[in-house]
C-alpha cells in the first residue's frame, strides 16, 4: 500500500505555488488534504482542482490547526508549514514588515507544533514539513526580514527534529532556491538576478520532498548545489560572505 494512502495532511499557503503542488501530490498519493490559504478563493480553487480528497480551509496559517484537525476527523498525520511572506527590505524596513515576517515565517510553525505535538507524542508518530528556503541556510540579498526569519524557521525545524526524532516525529526542511511561483515574480530584480536563472517548477519541489521523505532526510534540497554553498559558508565564512557581497554589488549596479 502507498505510504500516504488515507494519511491526513494539512498544507498551509496551498492556494498556489509550492503549497498547491504539495497538496496535489499528497492527494495523488491517496491522502486527504486540507488546503489552507489566507485567500479563500485561492484555497477553494486549488481544492476544487484536486477533487474529493481536498478540503478547502481559508484563514491565517497560524490559527487553523484546530479547525483542520476537526475537518480531518480528529487527527493530523502530516503538517506542511508552507505559507510564507517574501518580506524584502534592509534593516530600515518597517517594524510591521519585520513583525509580519516573524509571525508567518516562524511563529505560525511554532504555534502549529505546540498544538500538534501532544497528539503526535502520544501516538508516537507525526510528520512536520517546513517550507523554509535556501535563504534559511544561506541568505537572500535585499531581503533582511526574509533571510532572518527563514533562518529562524530552519532553527525551529532542526530543534523539533533533534528533540523528538526518537519519539516518532519526523521533520523535513525544504530549502529551495528559485521556484516559479508568484513569490518569485514578487522578488523583483534581486530575484531575477539570483533566483530566476536556476528556477524550477513547484512540482519538482514536491518530487524532492517525496524522495527525501522516503529516505528519511531532514534537509530537502531541490537545488542540490545549495549543499555546496552551505558547506563553504560553514568552513570558510569570509569566502562565502565575499561571494555574496559580490552578488550584492552586481545587483546595486543593475
Ligand atoms: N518561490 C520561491 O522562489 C521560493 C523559494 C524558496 C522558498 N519559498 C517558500 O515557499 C513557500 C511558498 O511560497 P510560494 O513561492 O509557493 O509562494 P506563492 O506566493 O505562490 O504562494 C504562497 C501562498 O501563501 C498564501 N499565504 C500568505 N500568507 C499566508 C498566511 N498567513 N496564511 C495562509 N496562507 C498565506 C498566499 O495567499 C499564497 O497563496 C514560502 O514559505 C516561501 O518562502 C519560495
Amino acid at each position: 500500500m502507498n505510504a500516504y494512502q488515507d494519511q491526513r495532511v494539512v498544507v498551509t499557503g496551498a492556494g498556489g505555488g509550492i503549497g498547491a503542488a504539495l497538496a496535489q501530490r499528497f492527494a495523488a498519493e491517496g491522502a486527504t488534504v486540507v488546503v489552507n490559504d489566507v485567500d479563500p478563493a485561492r484555497a477553494a480553487a486549488v481544492a476544487a482542482g484536486i477533487g474529493p480528497r481536498a478540503i478547502p480551509l481559508p484563514g491565517d496559517a497560524s490559527q487553523i490547526v484546530a479547525e483542520a484537525r476537526e475537518a480531518l476527523g480528529g487527527t493530523v498525520d502530516v503538517y506542511c508549514a508552507n505559507a510564507g511572506l517574501a518580506s524584502g527590505g534592509d534593516a530600515g524596513a518597517d517594524e510591521g514588515v519585520w513583525e509580519a515576517a516573524w509571525n508567518v515565517n516562524v511563529m505560525a510553525h511554532v504555534r502549529a507544533a505546540r498544538l500538534l505535538l501532544p497528539d503526535w507524542l502520544e501516538r508516537g508518530s507525526g510528520r512536520f514539513v517546513s517550507t523554509v528556503s535556501a535563504a534559511g541556510l544561506l541568505s537572500m540579498i535585499g531581503a533582511a526580514p526574509y533571510s532572518v526569519t527563514k533562518h529562524g524557521a530552519l532553527a525551529f525545524a532542526e530543534w523539533l527534529s533533534l528533540t523528538y526524532r526518537h519519539r516518532g516525529v519526523q521533520v523535513h526542511a525544504i530549502c529551495p532556491q528559485g521556484v516559479r511561483t508568484d513569490m518569485l515574480t514578487a522578488a523583483g530584480s534581486a530575484g531575477a538576478l539570483v533566483l530566476a536563472p536556476t528556477a524550477i517548477e513547484p512540482e519538482a519541489v514536491a518530487d524532492t520532498l517525496f524522495d527525501g521523505m522516503e529516505k528519511g532526510r531532514f534537509l530537502i534540497l531541490p537545488h542540490p548545489e545549495v549543499a555546496d554553498y552551505y558547506a563553504v559558508r560553514a568552513t570558510d565564512p569570509d569566502r562565502w560572505l565575499s561571494g555574496m557581497n559580490h552578488l550584492q554589488q552586481t545587483w546595486e549596479t543593475r
